[in-house]
């Protein structure tokens, strides 16, 4: 969470229809400043109640620009806008077989169902068993129980679902796991933050015939990739 401030733990006392309310207003912004464009993302970012995976303590501050804290070790659900950041260049769309790589509070995975859609499949993967437990907790109780939620080190992937259209890393590493490119099918797309000389840029890596193409995207900050592959404690 370093570089960000995160606002004190508080009572919440916001109702559905205030939530509502931020849900649109946050997605005309998201149209405004550009971050989102496509009409299955946007559909999607209205229809999944970003506050219900929240934290109790953090709940009324689930559409401010801030990541909030999970339980577990060094676990937050990021920013609003990193949803459309990372999906929109990925191209995320229906049919789709996607692997995430940190569950997290299993937001981002249930946005991602809405975009794939019952012919297309969401694996998430979390390292950590406490952020595992509250995730797949919250997707069940809000009906997404198609999501394969997967306890493990999604740096090693998940070749049980294999190969994927898209891959989508929620943390920071210091390369593309070699592993992950292996499971995307060819023509797939691999998005998440890679670390050059101490900074993290969000990457685009597609993998063609004449080989890996990788574009470089926005500056970004985000919580170390653990595992395997990790970028150490
Ligand atoms: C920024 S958070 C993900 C936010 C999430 N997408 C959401 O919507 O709430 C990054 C997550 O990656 C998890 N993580 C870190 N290393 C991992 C690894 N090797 N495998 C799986 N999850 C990992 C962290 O525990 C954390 O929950």
């Amino acid at each position: 969470m370093d570089g960000w401030i995160v606002p004190p733990p508080k009572e919440p006392t916001k109702t559905k229809e205030a939530f509502e309310q931020e849900r649109r207003e946050k997605v005309r912004w998201l149209i405004e400043e550009g971050y989102l464009r496509s009409e299955r993302i946007v559909q999607a970012l209205l229809t999944v109640p970003r506050e219900e995976f929240i934290p109790t303590p953090y709940r009324d501050y689930a559409y401010l620009e801030v990541p909030l804290p999970l339980p577990g070790e060094q676990a937050t659900i990021s920013c609003p806008h990193s949803y459309p950041l990372f999906y929109e260049p990925l191209g995320l769309d229906e049919g789709h077989r996607l692997l995430e790589v940190g569950t997290g509070s299993g937001y981002g995975a249930a946005v991602a169902r809405e975009i794939v859609g019952p012919t297309g499949l969401v694996v998430t993967m979390e390292i950590d068993p406490v952020t595992y437990a509250f995730a797949k907790n919250n997707l069940t109780r809000l009906g997404y129980t198609d999501v394969l939620v997967v306890l493990g080190d999604g740096g090693q992937g998940y070749p049980e679902c294999a190969p994927y259209d898209r891959i989508c890393v929620t943390a920071a590493c210091r390369e593309a796991p070699p592993p992950l490119l292996a499971q995307l099918k060819p023509g797939g797309r691999l998005v998440g933050p890679v670390i050059e000389e101490g900074i993290q840029y969000l990457t685009l890596f597609e993998k063609r015939d004449e080989g890996l193409i990788r574009q470089r995207l926005d500056a970004v900050l985000y919580v170390n990739l653990r595992g395997r592959y990790g970028t150490g404690p």
